[in-house]
């Protein structure tokens, strides 16, 4: 069987004379829980985003089961629907309710009639415990709120793997763990995740593995386990003490 979901291969990106990601390879299992962490403009949210083709790559090569990102048979709109993506902003419709934002992609890109994509859409509204919002619009929503949709709205597409970019950074601290017990949950269900977050009590908590990126380059990629009891770069150790006293 096979268990690889994710094998990123020396992977470089360049903005223009910038050279944004350096040789970056790693390999994600299935039902694995990557953490990503790192100082800000260390290339985390790059690194993330060309796993799913929103940022392209000039060498290396990632491929998604099997198959790779680059090459010309893939079909990398049907491609984001099998790797789902939530951002630090939640990036829904404002014009749209809450439901039409949950089956707008599944009617346009999968195709499902409006009755499926409504029933799949209050199922995840459900599951993300907010049945009772889906006749609103987003700006009647807390953030907390609003990136739970965005989740629901995400699952909606049945990916096989979930990337999030720092998803909780832009709320309010009481809304943190709304946010991230949806997520431990996906985790436990299953879920392929690979999440750029500072957040060092999900990573301990959730994570398998950790990966520690600086200046563009994976210093460190190792089991939850190594990283926090310290068995990591200098530099992973001093940012991890940083973080965790600030
Ligand atoms: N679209 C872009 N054009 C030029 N430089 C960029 C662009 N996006 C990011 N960068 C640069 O690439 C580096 C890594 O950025 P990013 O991946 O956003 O880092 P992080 O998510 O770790 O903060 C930063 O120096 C940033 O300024
Ligand atoms: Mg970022």
């Amino acid at each position: 069987m096979e268990t690889i979901m994710i094998e990123i291969s020396g992977i470089n990106k360049w903005y223009g004379n910038y050279h944004a990601l350096k040789d970056c390879s790693t390999t994600v299992e299935k039902g694995d829980i990557v953490v990503v962490c790192g100082p800000s403009g260390s290339g985390k949210s790059t690194f993330i985003k060309t796993v799913n083709g929103l940022e392209s790559i000039q060498k290396g090569d990632i491929r998604i089961e099997g198959l790779s990102i680059l090459s010309a048979k893939t079909d990398l709109a049907r491609l984001r629907t099998r790797v789902g993506m939530v951002f630090q902003h939640f990036e829904l419709f404002p014009h749209l309710s809450i439901l039409r934002n949950l089956t707008i992609a599944q009617t346009k890109v999968l195709k499902r009639s409006k009755k499926e994509a409504e029933e799949k859409g209050y199922a995840l509204l459900k599951r993300v415990g907010l049945a009772d919002h889906a006749h609103k619009y987003p700006s009647e929503l807390s953030g907390g709120q609003k990136q739970r949709v965005a989740i629901a709205r995400s699952l909606c597409m049945d990916p096989n793997v979930m990337l999030f970019d720092e998803p909780t950074s832009a709320l309010d601290p009481e809304m943190i763990s709304e946010v991230l017990d949806v997520m431990t949950e996906l985790a436990q269900e299953g879920m392929t995740m690979m999440v750029v977050t500072h957040e060092m009590g999900f990573a301990k908590r959730v994570s398998d593995r950790v990966i520690f990126m600086e200046s563009g380059e994976i210093i460190d990629d190792t089991s939850t386990a190594a990283f926090f009891s310290g068995d990591t770069s200098a530099r992973a150790k001093s940012f991890l003490s940083k973080i965790l006293n600030h």
